[in-house]
């Protein structure tokens, strides 16, 4: 195995992403396909705790990947797959869930909030967390770049490795750091509340022409007149302005707002602009690569196969000393 550090982290295929998932998430995945031994996958498995429309699961999983590819994902210096093309992960999330007490996986917050928001509470939501820790523990990952509300499955994933080692008397299963790469702020949706599929409130990476135009024209704005200055600190417009602008923009806009005769509008008008020559080549790049699907199919096949090969080199030994011998 490489000496370089493993760094690994997923993300579920329940829905178009948006631009929060992108600077709370794939901007730093793809940043980091610079720095280690990378793997980025699809986590299909997971959505099924939420999505069960199996033509659209599957239309999800490639578009994630289009999207991905489009986003800068370069498949030569990251592996990229999908989470159900290595049946070890099951494997391995079987015998870890031998280990794991219900009153850990009660305390889950993350179960707790989704129920909270309307999901059924069926098993497979419950040991979520379980699966989770297969994912990483499979693949001797030593750093997992994902958000705050992450916190607490990556917790649960040291801790079920520890209780693995400790039972087998060994210390096979590598503990990831306890790395969090905390998100560069909560991206506002256009009602205000954090940007989620689940809200409804999203702006689609991806979204173009009278779609994109629509979502930002709705963002919710307070009823300041036009005329009237403005604090650009407490708007919606503005902390999406931030994302996308340089310093220098953001002051000079910022000084439209203080000033007054400088409208909501004004700001959305921007903002739409800017939305659009960010992702603008990205774009392009997600068109060619739609008439490319074989391309596409191509890098999640090299990818499941780099992924499973390491993965059976870890499964390997568990399966020794967990007494699960195989007969083929
Ligand atoms: P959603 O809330 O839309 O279902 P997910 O929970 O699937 O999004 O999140 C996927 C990744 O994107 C996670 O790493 C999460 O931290 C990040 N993310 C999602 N929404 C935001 C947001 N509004 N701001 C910052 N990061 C976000
Ligand atoms: N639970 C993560 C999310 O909702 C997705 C995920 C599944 C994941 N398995 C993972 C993230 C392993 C990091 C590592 O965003």
């Amino acid at each position: 195995m490489s000496k370089k550090k493993t760094i690994l982290s997923g993300i579920q295929p329940s829905g178009k992403l948006h631009i929060g998932n992108y600077f709370g998430a794939i901007r730093q995945h793809i940043a980091m396909q610079e720095e280690g031994d990378a793997f980025f996958f699809i986590a299909n498995y997971h959505s099924l705790t939420s999505l069960n429309d199996g033509k659209q699961l599957y239309q999800n999983t490639i578009d994630v990947t289009l999207d991905y590819l489009a986003l800068g994902l370069d498949p030569k210096k990251a592996t990229f797959f999908a989470q159900s093309d290595v049946p070890q992960v099951t494997e391995l999330a079987w015998i870890l869930g031998t280990l794991a007490p219900v009153s850990l996986m009660e305390k889950g917050v993350s179960y707790k909030d989704k129920i909270a928001a309307g999901l059924k509470p069926n098993i497979g939501l419950f040991t979520y967390p379980i699966l989770q820790a297969a994912d990483i523990l499979i693949y001797h990952s030593d750093i997992v770049p994902v958000g705050e509300d992450q916190k607490q499955n990556i917790e649960i994933t040291r801790d079920l490795a520890g209780k693995f080692n400790h039972t087998y008397n060994n210390e096979y299963l590598k503990l990831p750091e306890e790395h969090i790469v905390k998100s560069v702020a909560v991206v506002p949706g256009i009602d205000g509340r954090k940007m989620s599929k689940s809200y409804d409130n999203t702006i689609d990476i991806f979204a173009e022409g009278k779609a994109l135009k629509k979502r930002v024209m709705s963002i919710q704005t307070d009823s300041t007149a036009l005329e009237d200055p403005k604090d650009p600190e407490s708007d919606n417009v503005f902390a999406l302005i931030k994302l996308f602008a340089d310093k220098e923009t953001q002051s000079e806009i910022a000084e439209k707002y203080r000033a007054g005769g400088y409208g909501y509008g004004h700001a959305k008008k921007e903002l739409l602009g800017m939305i659009e020559d960010f992702f603008e080549e990205a774009r392009e790049r997600r068109k060619d690569l739609e008439t490319d699907l074989d391309y596409v199919h191509d890098v999640l096949r090299q990818g499941s196969k780099r992924a499973r090969n390491r993965a059976e080199e870890v499964m390997e030994p568990i399966r020794e000393v967990t007494g699960i011998v195989r007969h083929f």
